[in-house]
């Protein structure tokens, strides 16, 4: 099988805090792969277990147990690490230089070329919309524009894989946006785009593969789409019916039961017989307008799986 991106298993990582007087397993056995050329949404509540696992990535903590490979080499890798650009969770700039000396510099640390060095800044520059700021020191900068001079710096080397911790973070909606559009951007430029949220819109729109994480265990992966189709939580209904006909037969048990004039929507539950339903409808004189599969959303799925890796927790915790 051809390298992933990034190839983790059974990561594990527990911090020992001062006077090793507890310990916290941030990380129990985590696994995924990250193929090239993909944008991977990782997504899990405050704690989960993210910047852990993104940390460990870099090289900048050890893991406890387990192994990982990132662009075909074992971390820590300092090939690697030259062909991939990062953005930390909470970007710490000097923040005296202005955004163009903060990506020379970057430039400066990956041995790019002056002439090059220049080019990028410029083009990034203006690329995450920093333009009209470019002679103000980084002091002066919003969260939102610290989080773009992050962005710009990730980008400086052109990696081939991007791993962003909370790209999102501190943007409003429009600034969100830009930033997913930014994440496609580079993936139909054949780059791999890792990226932690726990804003679900952000990784429903752009990401090819999902991975929930929550209480340092991956909690459920797949395509968004596939993660959620997996359950059926009933079946949407809409009809055209005669304005005096009587519907009471047919919303029985239904739910989001709303009739405007002739048409009657509602949703059956799952475990309903819908030809049954059809057929009585059918009887009432009832034209059939669409009937289409109701599925988890995201945050469904998320809060669900959230829940159960909690109750999962302080069962075992609650043993020991
Ligand atoms: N340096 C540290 N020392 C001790 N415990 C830590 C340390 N860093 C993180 N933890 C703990 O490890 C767990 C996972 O934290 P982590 O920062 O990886 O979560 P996260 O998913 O990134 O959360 P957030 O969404 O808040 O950024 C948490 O319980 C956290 O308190
Ligand atoms: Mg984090």
């Amino acid at each position: 099988m051809a390298d992933a991106a990034i190839e983790v298993r059974d990561l594990r990582k527990t911090y020992r805090t001062p006077f090793r007087r507890r310990r916290v397993e941030a990380l129990r056995g985590v696994t995924f792969r990250v193929e090239v050329g993909h944008i991977f949404g990782f997504v899990g509540p405050n704690g989960a277990g993210k910047t852990t696992t993104i940390r460990t990535l870099m090289g900048l903590i050890r893991p406890s147990g387990g192994s990982a490979r990132i662009l075909g080499h074992d971390i820590p890798s300092r090939q690697a690490r030259a062909r991939l650009g990062f953005l930390p969770e909470s970007p710490y700039f000097y923040d005296y230089l202005t955004i163009g000396e903060l990506l020379d510099l970057a430039g400066r640390l990956f041995n790019l070329p002056g002439p090059l060095r220049k080019k990028r800044a410029e083009e990034l520059i203006e690329r995450v919309g920093l333009g009209r700021a470019r002679t103000q020191s980084l002091k002066k900068f919003s969260k939102g524009m610290l989080q773009r001079a992050g962005l710009a710096q990730a980008l400086m080397n052109d990696p081939e894989l991007v791993v962003l911790d909370e790209p999102m973070s501190g943007l409003d909606p429009i600034g969100r946006k830009e930033v997913r559009d930014l994440i496609l951007e580079l993936r139909e430029r054949g780059k791999t785009v890792f990226f932690s949220t726990h804003i679900l819109s952000d990784v429903e729109a752009v990401a090819d593969q999902v991975a929930i994480v929550a209480r340092g265990q991956l909690q459920a992966q797949g395509t968004p789409a596939e993660l959620v189709g997996r359950v059926l939580r009933g079946v949407d209904v809409l009809v055209r019916i005669a304005d005096s006909v009587a519907t009471d037969e047919l919303t029985d048990g239904a739910t989001r039961v709303r009739r405007v004039g002739s048409e009657l929507s509602l949703t059956l539950a799952a475990d309903v017989d819908v030809d049954a339903w059809l057929a009585r409808a059918h009887g009432a004189g009832a034209k059939v307008v669409s009937v289409s599969p109701r599925h988890d959303t995201l945050e469904d799925l998320f809060l669900r799986e959230t829940a159960a890796a909690d109750a999962s927790v302080a069962a075992t915790e609650g043993r020991t």
